[in-house]
């Protein structure tokens, strides 16, 4: 027999239960109207929005056009920075014209040969017309690199003066280059003279520490 006063107990607990369902509103009725309004998910496809298809052709565009440019010919050692710089050192530098260079040395002339090479009368020699520069290049090398004194002869006239040298101041492709200009300069017509032949006579002559006189200069050939 269960004891009266349990029995009335969960008699109020029953009471009390169904309250507060009665107070709870009833959720399925609640979210009826929700679910009605929810559109039915469909089979098959949706049209492309047409601004997604220009945004992509926009950036395929871009992208072809961003790797055309900057792809450096899809070489292999393009982003290899030591491969580019020893490409770019192992490039041969531009040779220097030798007439653009001679003409650039000849300022170091002008005082005393003057800028169109006619010297002046009685104390600098003409180098337009002279014997001595359409003569032997060696020759030539050999007064540029050491300089020339004592009584000399160009075209019909006597000098006796000071020829400084320019070996100590000149490098061979320098003096090479002034010799090229003055033998094409001046309305001479001489063949060109390479760096070569001043170091040969630079070689050559190296003992050599004062100036030529002209008697000397005409015993000295090279390889002689
Ligand atoms: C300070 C003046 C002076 C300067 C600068 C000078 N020379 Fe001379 N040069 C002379 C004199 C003086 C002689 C003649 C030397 C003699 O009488 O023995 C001479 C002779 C020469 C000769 C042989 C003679 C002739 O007329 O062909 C040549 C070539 C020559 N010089 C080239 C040059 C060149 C190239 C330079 C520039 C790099 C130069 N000289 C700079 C004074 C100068």
């Amino acid at each position: 027999m269960p004891d009266p006063k349990d029995t009335q107990r969960s008699g109020e607990f029953r009471l009390n239960l169904e309250a507060a369902e009665r107070k709870t509103p009833d959720v399925i009725p609640l979210h009826r109207a929700v679910m009605r309004e929810m559109a039915e998910p469909r089979d098959g496809l949706e049209p492309v929005p047409v601004w997604l298809i220009l945004g992509f052709l926009t950036l395929a565009g871009w992208a072809g056009w961003y790797i055309a440019t900057n792809s450096g010919g899809f070489a292999a050692d393009q982003y290899n920075e030591k491969a580019l710089l020893a490409s770019k050192s192992a490039e041969a530098p531009e040779p220097v014209d030798p007439m653009v260079l001679g003409r650039r040395v000849y300022n170091n002339c002008v005082t005393c040969h003057q800028q169109d090479g006619g010297g002046v009368a009685g104390a600098y020699p003409p180098l337009g017309g002279s014997e001595i520069v359409a003569g032997a290049p060696e020759q030539l090398a050999a007064i540029l690199l050491h300089g020339l004194n004592g009584p000399l002869r160009v075209k019909g006239a006597d000098y006796n003066g000071e020829m400084p040298e320019w070996g100590s101041k000149l490098k061979d492709e320098q003096i090479a280059a002034v010799i090229t200009y003055i033998r094409a300069s001046f309305g001479n017509n001489a063949p060109p003279v390479g760096a070569d032949l001043v170091k040969q006579v630079r070689e050559a002559a190296a003992a050599r520490s004062r100036p030529w006189t002209e008697a000397e200069l005409r015993q000295f050939r090279l390889g002689g």
